[in-house]
């Protein structure tokens, strides 16, 4: 690694070269305010010029997020030029900004707040003329407001360099630029995933999921039984939205915070990723010793399916005709659990937590039944736990209700993280045709973050691969598209990493996270899977076929997988002709 000599503020540094220098600044422990740069202090687009310094020898002030550090540079981030000037930035993305910021949905998270708080901007100095407001809430998952956007570009960037779709653009020209989906449509009429990967990097309240907390209100104002679900991903992550450091694991309180938010039943969507894995494993193994279409792929993330009727409708046949599993935990409670506790399933009012704003869109497609009634993201429900004013330090740990649903294994917890549903799946798929447990249990090489992993699976004769965020899973799908693909089963997760990363978890803004390490941004996701991963470790069931509540379940009610029973209640089917079924 090359280094080369600066000097920052008179202090003599040594850092890499090829660094910009706001990266370089960070490295040496210097804050210097930015907006537009997400990644570590790298910018393509340098729009909001928050991030000013003096460089000796250069003319004028120059944007640290763009300009590379170089041998015997001599940086100054607090000149009262610089000062001076970044603080006539944030005036000036204010003057255009809509400031009411007590009925913002982003307020305790907003960057601009913050930065503006940094550089001093106390007075409205400029006033004027402001962007039209436009509010684009008719797509189920996500809500756009131009008046709230500083035209930062980071949601532009995001969705091209996570999904490789490019939804979103600078629309008009001038004073009348506006972010939007291409010719200023809304989500809604775009071939928009919903997947919230642009929510997750927006600085402001431009982009926000559609709440839905006003929904379960009613539900309980209602009288209703509002029975709650939690998926894997949110216990990684809900403790950050408390100040806990990233990797530490929510699940006792979360439960514990449920109970107090008065839900009738607080039930665990792993007891559904067990049956998910009971139906998808068995579906793969009939393809398999049937001559079916392969590869399986995988049906658990609606954001993926989503792109896939828009962009690949052509391998439907290929895909896993299960639903995800919070549908599936749905379709049981207003059935098999109605039934057992003899309530009628017109009294119950299903509510799913889950890290994902395509969720919310999911649970309202037409094949869909009613399951789910309301889904909230990771975020929305901490919304709920401090509106309640619950004190998350002084939660007890408690443990998910126990009533015919109760039970689930390791292998369900891993479904929160890419790698998850193929490891659980090739757990049970292992039992299944060889009569006999995988003895190492843990399939490592389905493991870790990259954005395609394959694995030669030897002692089932099959070859598999992992994706996850659509770029990176274009490469696979073209080859099965081609029918060229190597593989048996393919895991496709919409958002990078899997669900610990989806776009309704709390935000990882190194700005607003002062005491979490520096290398924040690298390593956010290893540490939220890791929570699963250990939680696995400690179940003593970690194969789905070994869920007991599960085997109750098939024994009493749907006989086996793929029954009839399973089939209407547990499967769904894709729509090839997405510019018919708008995004709404
Ligand atoms: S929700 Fe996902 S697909 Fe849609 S614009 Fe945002 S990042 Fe792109
Ligand atoms: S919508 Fe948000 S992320 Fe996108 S440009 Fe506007 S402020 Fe930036
Ligand atoms: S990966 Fe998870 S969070 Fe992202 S769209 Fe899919 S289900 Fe939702
Ligand atoms: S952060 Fe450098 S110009 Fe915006």
């Amino acid at each position: 690694m090359a280094l080369v000599n600066i000097k920052i503020n008179g202090q003599p540094y040594q850092v890499e070269a090829g660094l910009t220098v706001l990266e370089a600044a960070r490295a040496c422990g210097y804050e210097i305010p930015s907006l537009c740069a997400f990644n570590h202090g790298k910018c393509s687009l340098a729009s909001c010029r928050v991030c000013l310094v003096e460089v000796v020898g250069a003319r004028g002030l120059v944007a640290s997020c763009v300009y590379p550090v170089n041998e015997g540079m001599e940086i100054i981030t607090n000149s009262p030029k610089a000062v001076e000037a970044r603080r006539a930035s944030v005036e000036l993305i204010l003057s255009n900004h809509e400031k009411n910021c007590l009925q913002c949905p982003k307020n305790g998270h907003c960057e601009l707040l913050h930065v503006a708080e940094m550089v001093g901007a106390r007075d409205q100095k400029y006033v004027g003329e402001m962007t039209e407001k436009t509010v684009d809430e008719v797509a189920p998952g996500i809500i756009r407001n131009t008046a709230k956007c500083i035209l930062c570009g980071r949601c532009i960037e995001r969705c091209k360099e996570a999904q490789g779709i490019s939804i979103l653009g600078f629309e008009n020209r001038g004073f009348r630029t506006i972010v939007a989906p291409v010719q200023n449509r809304s989500f809604a009429e775009s071939p928009c995933m919903q997947c919230g990967q642009c929510v997750n990097v927006c600085p402001t309240g431009a982009l926000m999921e559609k709440s839905e907390i006003e929904k379960v209100d009613e539900a309980f104002k209602a009288g209703k039984k509002v029975i709650v679900q939690t998926a894997p991903a949110v216990r990684a992550a809900i403790a950050e939205e408390f100040g806990a450091k990233i990797g530490t694991a929510g699940t006792g309180k979360m439960v514990a915070a449920l109970h107090r938010l008065g839900f009738y039943r607080v039930f665990d969507t792993n007891f559904a990723a067990d049956l998910t894995i009971m139906e998808e494993g068995y579906e793969l193994i009939h393809r398999i010793k049937n001559g079916g279409v392969l590869p399986q792929i995988t049906s658990c993330s609606p954001g993926w399916i989503n792109y896939m009727e828009y962009f690949y409708p052509e391998i439907i046949p290929n895909i896993s005709t299960c639903k995800s599993p919070h549908m599936m935990m749905g379709a049981i409670i207003k059935s098999y659990y109605a039934e057992k506790n003899g309530i009628d399933p017109k009294d119950i009012f299903v509510v799913s937590i889950m890290p994902c704003t395509a969720k919310k869109y999911e649970r309202q497609r037409p094949e869909m039944a009613n399951d789910v009634d309301a889904v909230l993201t990771t975020r929305e429900l901490a919304k709920m736990i401090k509106r309640a004013g619950i004190n998350w330090n002084k939660l007890p740990e408690e443990e998910f209700d126990n009533d015919l649903l109760g039970e689930y294994t390791g292998a369900g917890v891993i479904f929160g993280v890419t790698g998850g549903v193929m490891e659980a799946a090739l757990r049970t798929a292992y039992f299944v045709l060889k009569g006999k447990e995988y003895p190492l249990v843990n399939f490592q090489e389905v493991r870790g973050l990259e954005g395609v992993k394959e694995a030669e699976i030897k002692e089932l004769g099959i070859k598999v691969a992992v994706t996850s965020g659509m770029k990176n899973a274009k490469p696979l799908l073209d080859a099965v598209k081609a029918g060229t693909s190597p593989y048996a089963f393919i895991e496709v997760m919409g958002c990078p990493g899997g669900c610990i990363n989806g776009g309704g978890q709390p935000y990882v803004h190194p700005t607003l996270l002062p005491n979490e390490d520096a290398d924040i941004l690298d390593t956010y996701r290893a540490k939220r899977a890791s929570v699963l991963y250990s939680e696995d470790e400690r179940q003593v069931l970690r194969q789905s076929h070994n869920n007991k509540d599960i085997q109750k379940l098939y024994k009493e009610y749907l006989g086996e997988p793929l029954s009839e029973k399973s089939e209407a209640l547990l499967h769904t089917h894709y729509n090839a002709n997405r510019e018919k079924y708008p995004n709404k």
